[in-house]
């Protein structure tokens, strides 16, 4: 398995020709077209009362994949973990500003917090299989939500979603921790696909990753938004110009005194705008690798 300092090392720096060229990103036009999923406006993350991020006013629509950008604790994550409350479980997360999913206010006080993360499921950067079976790693969240139906079929469904399936038909009662490292991402994509989500948010899925492992969470992604919508965190620019239709550039804002820093959405367009013809001097910076 390659770590993910490789990966990032093997990444070439961005040529935005190139980009362009293997960009298959929808138009914003097009994109805006579809359903709102989430509506953000005004939104500020602070831990233990540090803000974090700060003014993030973005909509994520419907099938399509949006990806996120930016360095190192610009607040990717902190944001990401916004749009599944997943931030309520974090020590000292403060959230405020407004989220709307499908319209309702996400952080309204009853709206019940394990409902949403069935719905807005989750696959992190570490491949997180639970100690168990392939088939109960899948059937879990079903059983626990008492899900009608075959189980079978259930489980056959989502590992054939995440193309998975024909690696793993035959041992499905041995423990999903002696898969690769990429088999187990698919398996976590699986399990999360197998509660019937409306969305996936993904962080940094494939950085841990070898490359063929990379390309196939990359067409699985491609796959997927025919019936979900994806949210996905990368520090891989390519794999940006890739999957995401919409992409928004996270930066670090430093305060004069060089003191307090804290995450800004600099700018939010079409993957291919980002990477071509960015409105912001740094978006451009940071996407052709002169980012210091
Ligand atoms: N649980 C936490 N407690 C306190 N501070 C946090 C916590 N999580 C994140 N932060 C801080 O919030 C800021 C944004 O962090 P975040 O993890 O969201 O960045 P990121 O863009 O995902 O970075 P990376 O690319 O390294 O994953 C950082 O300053 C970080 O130290
Ligand atoms: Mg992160």
């Amino acid at each position: 398995m390659v770590s993910e300092d490789m990966t990032q090392m093997e990444a070439p720096r961005i040529d935005s020709g190139r980009i362009a060229e293997v960009s298959h990103g929808l138009d914003r036009s097009e994109v805006e077209r579809r359903e709102k999923v989430f509506s953000v406006s005004g939104l500020e993350v602070s831990y233990h009362g540090n803000v974090a991020l700060d003014g993030v006013d973005l909509a994520v629509h419907k099938n399509t994949v949006t990806a996120f950008i930016g360095p190192s604790g610009c607040g990717k994550s902190t944001f990401i973990r916004c749009f599944n409350r997943m931030n309520d479980l974090v020590p000292g997360a403060k959230v405020s500003g407004t989220v709307l999913y499908h319209g309702e206010d996400l952080y309204a006080r009853d709206v019940d917090a394990v409902e949403i993360r069935r719905r807005i499921g989750m696959v992190f950067q570490k491949p997180n299989p639970f100690p168990k079976s392939i088939y109960d790693n899948i059937a879990f969240g079903p059983r626990v939500l008492g899900m009608k139906g075959s189980m079978d079929e259930r489980v056959e469904n989502a590992l054939r979603q995440a193309a998975l399936w024909d690696e793993v038909k035959d041992r499905l009662k041995e423990g999903a921790l002696g898969l690769s490292g990429g088999q187990q991402q698919r398996l976590c994509i699986a399990r999360a696909l197998a509660v019937n989500p409306d969305v996936i948010l993904m962080d940094e899925p494939a950085s841990a990753l070898d490359p063929i492992s990379t390309t196939r969470i990359e067409d699985l992604m491609h796959e997927l938004k025919r019936d979900y919508t994806i949210v996905i965190v990368t520090h891989n620019m390519q794999q940006a110009a890739r999957v995401a239709d919409m992409t928004a550039f996270f930066s670090v804002l430093v305060d004069e005194d060089g003191g307090r820093r804290h995450g800004i959405l600099v700018e939010y367009d079409s993957t291919r705008k980002i990477f071509t013809t960015p409105s912001d001097k740094r978006t451009e910076d940071y996407v052709t690798g002169r980012f210091g």
